[in-house]
């Protein structure tokens, strides 16, 4: 491996000046060689310094960290996340049919049994079967926070097109004006409240749990009876009061960021109905046995997986950027900081030893065609090279306005071209010439105006946004977090780097409230002294 991560680096290092459009001038098939399909998508990595040498030692890398084997022991249901002791079974919520064993048991009659619980409950929400103490439920509101929240959020959004469900709406932050402004409006007596933890013991959740609780308790007689539960702890949310025909329940290998396809999924269930549901989970597992079947070269997951090692760890650009030109992906960016950087944010490998490699980089993002009006300029004219990787669809869903999708598309495009072209000095002296400018002025204004270009990017297209695609695009990236992870030796699926502050907040909270609280550093002693002071 120590070879292979070398040779990459002296590779990227002989490339010096070169140009990614220098590339498709010695290739005239590029675009074709550099491009993917699976399952109806095409993902485009051409627009990046890759040549074939560089993919051919990515694959080794991909090879000489066994991705294959890692991937199998995976899907079989053996306990990869070794920090935790657990098997990484997210994909047995989309494969229905699949056999999966754990511990020596079948795991798959518990989960289709959940599944159908959960169908069962979203029909009876939907049709009025199921009623609030004022009627037929006309609001779910989801309380969730992280995994339990990032997924559903994301994808109920995602969905809007197909919602015939209730309105759905999600709470997550402790902060008291989350949930005060979303019930604000809404009618007790007719609102379903999902409590969605993992744990079941997560502070935020367990607040924002109680504080709607007691605010439908003002107008309800049961509130319990309008609330549900998605837990792996069904014992605690029975303290909490809800009735076990409402709580569906999820085993430990299960992580909190790859939930979305089982009981956490309940509120998009309810929004765009169980049939709908099944069809994102289709896509899910149709994404799964593409990544179980193709040869890497021509696996989607591994190759966005090599495409990251290549910018982050072999390039070093610290960040990537995802731009999806789709309004109704407004939080895939957000949904995938969690996705990425809980599962690759680490510092040492899976027998603890010391990372030789970057860990993964930060991830953010933000749709087109806001993100051009935004931060764009730094995409273009910074001195730190974004790779970024857009995401577009070839039809929407609303064919009275096809020429906002057009436009929309060009922009997308238009984009990745402007990057990778850019706009050379002369071509900048000559657009100031043509305006008048001369002499030093010109010079000094065309400066302003050049496009290093040369910046990389990649383009996944899809049909439609659909139930179906959206599934193939969540796994695609769970797998190409996986993938990265392997290379990296990293154990993707733990989080123990959100556990200090949620200790020290437990400690911080009476410091806050003036109560004796030792062990402090002078700057937080100080910061709780003022907070004190001016909250009065
Ligand atoms: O932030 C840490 C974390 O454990 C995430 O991994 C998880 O998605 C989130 O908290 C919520 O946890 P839970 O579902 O147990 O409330």
């Amino acid at each position: 491996m120590t070879d292979i991560w070398n040779r990459l680096k002296s590779l990227r290092k002989s490339q010096g000046d070169a140009r990614i459009s220098g590339l498709f001038d010695a290739d005239p098939n590029r675009a074709q060689a550099f491009s993917t399909e699976a399952d109806g998508m095409l993902f485009d990595w051409s627009k990046t310094m890759i040549d074939a040498g560089a993919r051919d030692l990515l694959l080794d890398l991909a090879k000489g960290a066994n991705v294959e084997a890692r991937r199998d022991a995976m899907f079989a249901g053996e306990k990869i996340n070794e920090t935790e002791g657990r098997a990484v079974l997210h994909t047995a919520l989309r494969n229905l049919q699949a056999s999966v064993t754990v511990d020596g048991q079948d795991v798959m009659p518990e989960v289709r049994r959940i599944h159908d619980l959960m169908a069962a409950f979203a029909n009876d929400v939907r049709s009025g079967a199921f009623k609030g103490q004022g009627g037929k439920i006309t609001d779910v509101v989801n309380i969730g926070i992280g995994g339990s929240d990032l997924g559903p959020y994301m994808a109920t959004l995602a969905m809007a097109p197909y919602h015939d469900g209730p309105r759905t709406h999600f709470v997550s932050n402790v902060d008291g004006a989350d949930i005060a402004d979303t019930l604000k409006g809404l009618d007790p007596t007719t609102t379903l409240v999902i409590v969605a933890s993992k744990t079941f013991t997560t502070i935020e959740t367990m607040t924002n749990a109680k504080t709607a609780r007691d605010w439908m308790a003002k107008s309800v007689s049961n509130p319990a009876a309008q609330f549900a539960a998605l837990s792996s702890a069904v014992d605690k949310t029975a303290a909490f009061g809800i009735d076990e025909s409402r709580v569906f329940g999820f085993e430990d290998w299960v992580g909190g960021r790859y939930s979305v396809w089982g009981p956490i999924g309940l509120s998009l269930m309810l929004a765009i109905g169980p049939e709908r549901f099944d069809e994102f989970l289709a896509g899910g597992a149709a994404m799964d046995a593409h990544f179980r079947t193709a040869p890497l070269a021509e696996n989607l997951p591994v190759l966005l997986a090599l495409v990251g090692v290549w910018h982050h760890q072999i390039c070093g650009y610290p960040t990537r950027a995802v731009l999806p030109y789709d309004n109704r992906l407004l939080r895939l960016p957000a949904y995938l900081q969690q996705l990425e950087m809980e599962s690759n944010g680490k510092r040492v490998a899976m027998d603890g030893s010391d990372l030789t490699q970057p860990s993964g980089p930060v991830v953010w993002g933000e749709p087109g065609t806001n993100g051009q009006h935004a931060f764009y300029q730094l995409i273009h004219q910074g001195t730190m090279p974004v790779p970024c990787e857009f995401v577009l669809a070839a039809r929407g869903h609303e064919p009275d306005l096809a020429h906002h999708h057009i436009l929309l598309a060009a922009n997308c495009l238009a984009q990745s071209e402007a990057l990778m072209r850019g706009r050379s000095l002369d071509e900048a002296r000559a657009l100031m010439a043509a305006k008048g400018l001369t002499g030093a002025e010109l010079d000094r204004q065309a400066r302003h105006r050049v496009f290093p270009g040369n910046r990389p990017s990649t383009t996944l297209l899809i049909q439609q946004l659909t139930p179906y695609t959206l599934g193939q695009i969540v796994a695609l990236y769970e797998h190409r977090v996986f993938v990265e992870g392997v290379i990296l030796g990293i154990n993707s699926f733990d989080q123990w780097g959100v556990e200090l502050g949620k200790e020290l907040a437990l400690k911080v909270e009476p410091l806050l409230e003036g109560k004796p609280s030792p062990d402090h550093d002078p700057s937080t002693e100080h910061l709780a002294q003022v907070f004190r002071q001016m909250r009065g």
